[in-house]
């Protein structure tokens, strides 16, 4: 029977009670499960309830809302971050190191007020993660945005709707017209394993430490991504208020978690100093049983008239302190020092510890990096060491303890033949724009240890892809004898693969199915998949972009190679001895034969000039053969723009001579930095004379 107009009204008006019912109830029980720890229904249940509001406001669109807790999938997608002026600027701590900084800073209040009593503080545990601002208008969250350099952030709106703990809608109708609330995004140590686990089965980067993943998180232009992470937020303060709420610091935060948000459930008011200073032991000795990573404890005063009266100095207010925990760091033993060998084939030193616990992590091995930093740390063999994880999950070795040298140590000698296959290895002076080190390079192309990790390279996400060819079967297929380079996986057969250990014969047949499913690859990726020296996706893209297919690049002389945008010749003699060799060019030639299928990629339109496309250049010190003008004229013709300062969305610094500030604030936001002669790579034109150097 088909509905009568007045029918369908009707259905619709239930419908929408219905999804504002659901709203109201996912709300209320996100707040319970990700603000409080207190859930109240299964996750089952909840999972539900988020279906039906889904379907109905897929049915009727006309529902949709920003702040429907569906809108936590993060569905929008942006070019850019655009930038916003915070109402107020968001400050920076003053450091303390030691109990006598804390006492000076205590006497510096009282001096500052005139008072002699005891000033009520609170302290906060402080949280390794970013400063984020929220602005709330009538209850409901109208945007986010980064510190950025504390006056100007970017909008990060989208990202933020999607971590559960930050209310979409506050409850209370006490919440002022407009708040403005600050605190910290950081990931808990357990989320933080836990993505990385993720990210190294599916042979992606991992994050050093949770500070990282959580920046990377947020980083993102495409929301999903970001709601993939587990991200939390804590409030520790305000901005702009446009009602006033209270006197006390601690008692804002109260009233803030009364409208819906995340407080951190250590942070107390202390009636005078010496709690403050037993707080502090306190929370250093529980530190490494908290669920997420602390790098101090913040100390403020908690009387908000006293706040304002103390004022702020430059970039700090005179009100509040981080008094910073040491650097967790314990003492082992090296019982020995190995040697890994990579991808292409650099020999890196690794110490093996006697296990010790740093800040609760079982310590056992730790990076040296290269022969230099051993020889520079004076690391050998049986030494005690002292090793350090501040913040990160990749232990370092910071010294050695040279009163412990009973003269029997054993200095370390990097190995003249390959530890995995025995043959001499290379040893080449690297010099990039700010380093300049030696690697010591294994130059058997056929070396296992090499193959093993170019066959993990290989199978990759961003390569070929291939489901379930990870980094322990890769050990197995070489050293089994079954694969002798990477074009053999295409000869793999369900019944190789059944004798491995541990492979039944469902896997193995999901196995080949998955190499099957690979043999279309789009160019690019086919590309990278070589794992070329020095072609990473980028150079990868741009290759294919520019050739159109393998043919055509594999003959190309290195001239022509070294004449694109974003190559140079280091990279251009790379892939061109590549193809010269006929070991590559025979591996290459059995692939298609195997049924490799390359898809060619459109050409880009225009070979050079669209390089720096919508990037955003920062340039500091002095340029040899431009002035500043010449040089901004440079990066605009190659799509580019100059920007003043340094923030998150820039993209290179150009550093001159005697660089500025900008420097050190691009090394922090881990910017890439280049010199002059690269950008001229880079834009693929070459310096012009010397004659006519500018100063
Ligand atoms: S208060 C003026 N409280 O530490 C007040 N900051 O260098 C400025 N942080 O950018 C911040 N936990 O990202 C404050 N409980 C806490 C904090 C905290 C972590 C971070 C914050 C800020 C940096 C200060």
């Amino acid at each position: 029977m088909e509905n009568s107009p007045l029918d369908s009204t009707s259905e619709m008006d239930a419908a929408y009670q219905r999804t504002l019912w659901l709203r109201r109830e996912l709300h209320r029980h996100n707040h319970l499960y990700h603000v409080l720890d207190n859930p109240e229904i299964s996750d089952a249940e909840y999972d539900r309830m988020m279906q039906e509001l889904l379907s109905l406001e897929n049915t009727y669109p006309q529902f949709q809302s920003a702040d429907s807790p569906t809108a936590r999938v993060g569905s929008s997608m942006l070019d850019a971050f655009e930038s916003t002026q915070h109402s107020l600027p968001m400050l920076s701590l003053d450091n303390a190191f030691s109990e006598q900084d804390i006492i000076e800073f205590d006497s510096r209040v009282k001096k500052y007020l005139q008072i002699q009593s005891d000033i009520v503080y609170t302290a906060e545990p402080k949280l390794d993660g970013l400063a984020v601002e929220l602005v709330y208008e009538e209850g409901k969250l109208t945007m986010a945005s980064t510190r950025g350099d504390g006056l100007t952030g970017e909008v990060i709106t989208a990202n933020i709707r999607t971590i559960r703990s930050v209310p979409l809608l506050l409850h209370a109708d006490a919440a002022p017209a407009r708040l403005e609330v600050r605190g910290e995004v950081f990931i808990e140590k357990k989320g933080f394993q836990r993505l990385n686990h993720m990210r190294m089965m599916e042979n992606q980067p991992l994050f050093a430490n949770p500070r990282n993943a959580a920046a990377g998180s947020l980083r993102q232009l495409d929301a999903s991504v970001t709601a993939s992470r587990p991200l939390v937020m804590n409030i520790y303060g305000v901005g702009y208020l446009s009602e006033f709420i209270t006197h006390s610091h601690w008692d804002m935060l109260c009233r803030l978690k009364s409208m819906g948000f995340k407080i951190n459930p250590l942070i107390r008011p202390h009636l005078n100093l010496h709690q403050v200073l037993d707080f502090y032991r306190e929370l250093g000795e529980n530190r490494s049983q908290l669920p997420y990573e602390i790098d101090g404890m913040v100390i403020k005063v908690d009387d908000l008239r006293l706040q304002e009266s103390l004022g702020i100095k430059s970039r700090s207010p005179r009100w509040a302190i981080a008094w910073k925990f040491p650097a967790i760091q314990a003492t082992t033993r090296v019982i020995s020092i190995d040697v890994q060998v990579g991808r292409t084939g650099v020999l890196t030193p690794v110490a093996i510890l006697e296990p010790v616990s740093v800040g609760g992590v079982t310590v056992s091995r730790a990076t040296l990096h290269n022969e230099e930093e051993v020889e520079r740390k004076d690391i050998r063999i049986s030494d005690t060491v002292f090793v350090e994880r501040a913040g990160d999950v990749i232990p370092k070795v910071v010294k050695v303890v040279t009163e412990k040298r009973t003269g029997n140590e054993i200095p370390f000698q990097m190995p003249t033949t390959c530890p995995a296959c025995g043959s001499l290895v290379n040893r080449l002076r690297l010099e990039a724009s700010d380093v300049s080190e030696v690697a010591v390079r294994c130059v058997n192309t056929r070396c296992p240890a090499q193959l093993k990790e170019n066959i993990r390279h290989f199978a990759s996400k961003t390569a070929f892809d291939i489901d379930g060819l990870g980094s322990r079967l890769a050990d197995q297929l070489v050293e089994s004898g079954l694969l002798k380079s990477y074009a053999d996986i295409f000869q793999l057969t369900a019944e190789q693969l059944e004798q491995l250990d541990r492979m039944g014969k469902k896997s193995a047949k999901n196995l080949v199915a998955a190499i099957s499913k690979c043999r279309q690859i789009p160019f690019n990726r086919f590309l990278y998949g070589l794992g070329i020296r020095h072609v990473g996706e980028n150079t990868a893209d741009i290759l294919a972009r520019k050739w159109g297919n393998l043919d055509t690049l594999m003959n190309q002389p290195v001239e022509a190679l070294a004449d694109i945008a974003g190559i140079g010749p280091v990279i251009a003699e790379s892939i061109y001895s590549f193809f010269q060799n006929s070991g590559n060019r025979d591996v290459v030639q059995r692939m298609l034969e195997d049924g490799v299928q390359i898809l060619s990629m459109p050409l880009s339109e225009t070979e050079t000039g669209n390089i720096f496309n919508g990037k955003s250049l920062v340039l500091t010190g002095t340029l040899h053969h431009f002035t500043r003008t010449q040089a901004k004229k440079l990066i605009e013709s190659a799509g580019g723009k100059v920007s003043g300062s340094i923030s998150r969305s820039t993209a290179y610094l150009v550093a001159g001579d005697a660089p500025g500030s900008k420097l050190e604030a691009a090394r922090k936001l881990g910017i890439d930095i280049i010199d002059e002669s690269r950008l001229l790579e880079l834009i693929g034109v070459s310096a012009p004379d010397d004659s006519s150097t500018l100063q």
